[in-house]
């Protein structure tokens, strides 16, 4: 792991930073990764993706949440977009973090306001992708998702390569609909790969499980080497399209992204909007170096 990297996931969970940034609007080059502040402005680039035959999955953006005021009004946002997705009749569906809806306030506080989404969601055969994040969250996050699906089919969660007992975690959610990612958080050795080589690895070695099973699949990654790889095995195995779909983030790789749209691949970006952006975009600058460089831009252009 990079200095560089461990500076900005540090950053990340700042919380004083994190409130402030909620009173800034999108700054430090946060507008080209993140679709506006409110639901208008993150329609009007949902309605381009679509234009280009992509589907979009939205992330009310949000996390870092300790009290029930702020979980209640989280909850509230997340049903207005579900209406708004009704309501414009997008291809879209939402992503979810459980922080940002009470799981580290209660639990069971947070799986009832997750009932609340999920069951609004259902109402207009939306889907609700749960997100995952740190290892801290991570069991209360399976334990939620699977007490939702004793109730719910609409929806799903998500798994990291970095983390040694993902294979485990992926063949109790066999028969869910997943998205697969390497992982973006920063995790100690004792339970998570630390080289690109060992991630990246395990992230070919889930995927390609996933792929030979019946089960709806998202690939959600920039690594052009692992969407090739994927090509070539659901090519020479004859894993119909319709199993899986690749997942990208907003403003990222946005060329690729409609290429593999053209090609005829199930495609879908992460569209995230809203005043909390500031988590979120430093995990961003941690992943990539060189996105550092929207940040020092947009500070030398003021
Ligand atoms: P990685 O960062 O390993 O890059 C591999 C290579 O791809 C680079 O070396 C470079 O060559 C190329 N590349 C990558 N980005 C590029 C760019 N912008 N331009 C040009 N080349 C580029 N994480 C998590 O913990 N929980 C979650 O719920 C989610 N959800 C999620 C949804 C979606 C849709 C995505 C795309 C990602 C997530 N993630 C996530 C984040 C994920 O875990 C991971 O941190 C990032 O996607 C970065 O890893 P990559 O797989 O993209 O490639």
């Amino acid at each position: 792991m990079s200095l560089t990297r461990d500076f900005f996931i540090a950053l990340s969970k700042n919380q004083v930073l994190n409130s402030g940034a909620k009173k800034w609007g999108l700054k430090l080059g946060a507008g080209k990764v993140v679709a506006g502040t409110d639901i208008d402005s993150m329609m009007k680039s949902v309605k381009e993706l679509n234009a280009e035959g992509i589907g979009a999955t939205i992330d009310n953006l949000g996390e870092f949440v300790f009290n029930r005021e702020e979980a209640l009004e989280a909850k509230m946002q997340i049903l207005e977009t579900i209406e708004a997705i009704q309501k414009h009749g997008v291809a879209a569906h939402m992503s979810v973090k459980l922080t940002q809806v009470g799981l580290d306030v209660d639990h069971k506080f947070c799986l009832e306001n997750m009932k609340e989404i999920v069951a609004a969601a259902a109402d207009y055969a939306i889907f609700v992708n749960i997100d995952m994040e740190d290892y801290n969250h991570l069991q209360p996050t399976l334990d939620i998702v699977h007490e939702l699906l004793k109730d719910y089919d609409n929806v799903g969660t998500v798994i990291q390569s970095y983390l040694y007992r993902s294979e485990k975690d992926l063949e109790a959610l066999q028969n869910v609909r997943l998205r697969l990612v390497k992982g973006a958080y920063k995790e100690i050795s004792e339970v998570s790969y630390q080289s690109k080589q060992d991630i990246d690895h395990n992230y070919l070695k889930l995927i390609k499980i996933r792929l030979q099973q019946d089960v709806f699949t998202s690939i959600a990654t920039h690594d052009h080497v692992v969407i090739h790889e994927v090509k070539k095995f659901a090519k020479d195995n004859n894993i119909p399209r319709s199993r899986f779909e690749f997942q990208m983030l907003y403003g990222f790789r946005s060329e690729m992204q409609k290429e593999l749209a053209q090609e005829g691949y199930a495609f879908t970006t992460y569209v995230p909007f809203g005043q909390d952006w500031y988590g979120y975009y430093m995990r961003r600058l941690a992943e990539r170096p060189q996105n550092i460089n929207l940040a020092l831009k947009s500070l030398i252009s003021k």
